[in-house]
């Protein structure tokens, strides 16, 4: 069983509502996600900041483009020495395979399905099967192409830690610590998470809109111990 780590979204407004966090977290041994909304607004400064508090740095902006530009992209976050950055595995083999070749580069985190899908939802996009065939489609896919961590919901966590063994990466956003009435639609408690195998679990509003985050995260932090 892997040891599972906690990493907190810094889904923060701007630089200086993320800093504010930090402080606050500041001495528990997490990890930081920089995602696409504080990335639009402040840039590699958001990544900057993380660093400056100490970890690993998962930058998510789930890329999707044309093979060049992913692998553009993922030799420039190389550059701000981010530990993973996440791309969507249904950008292909060929776009995979793009970013996997970069000699070095970021850890490749792939996303399967998102966390807020649920069966309706999936399949009114299109997609033929259901969200499990799915995820076992774009995970084979990405991991014949080089990727080194599967994003899937904790639900999924245990059968994709079962196919692919120790050597790749279980990453689940999708944390709830009660019942969620949000857009997470397969959530899970951390205690679930870390029992399914994630190596990663992902977490933001539960801890960012908590009265006290530094407790609310060092309870989740013991729980997944
Ligand atoms: O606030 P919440 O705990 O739902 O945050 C989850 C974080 O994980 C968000 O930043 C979201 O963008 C990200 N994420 C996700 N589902 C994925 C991949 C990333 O929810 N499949």
């Amino acid at each position: 069983m892997p040891k599972t780590r906690l990493m907190i979204a810094l889904d923060a407004p701007d630089l200086k509502t993320a800093r504010a966090l930090l402080e606050k977290l500041k001495g528990l041994p997490v990890f930081y996600k920089v995602g696409s909304s504080l990335f639009t607004l402040e840039g590699p400064a958001a990544v900057d900041l993380a660093h400056e508090y100490g970890g690993k740095v998962f930058l998510d902006l789930k890329l999707h483009d044309i093979p060049n530009t992913v692998k553009n992209a993922v030799e420039n976050a190389a550059k701000l020495g981010v530990y993973s950055i996440s791309l969507h595995l249904s950008g292909g083999a060929e776009m995979v395979r793009a970013a996997a070749g970069i000699k070095k580069r970021p850890e490749l985190w792939g996303i399967t399905v998102l966390t807020s899908f649920d069966a309706g939802s999936f399949a009114r996009v299109g997609f033929k099967g259901s969200i499990n065939e799915t995820i076992f489609n774009l995970a084979d896919l990405g991991v014949k192409s080089g990727i080194d961590g599967i994003v899937c919901s904790p639900r999924e966590a245990a059968a994709v830690r079962k196919r692919f063994g120790p050597g790749i990466k279980v990453i689940t956003p999708g944390i709830r610590l009660g019942q969620a009435c949000d857009d997470q639609k397969r959530a899970m408690t951390p205690k679930e998470a870390a029992r399914a195998g994630a190596d990663f679990i992902v977490v933001g509003r539960p801890v960012l809109t908590a009265r006290d985050p530094a407790r609310t995260a060092a309870a989740i932090l013991k729980e997944i111990e």
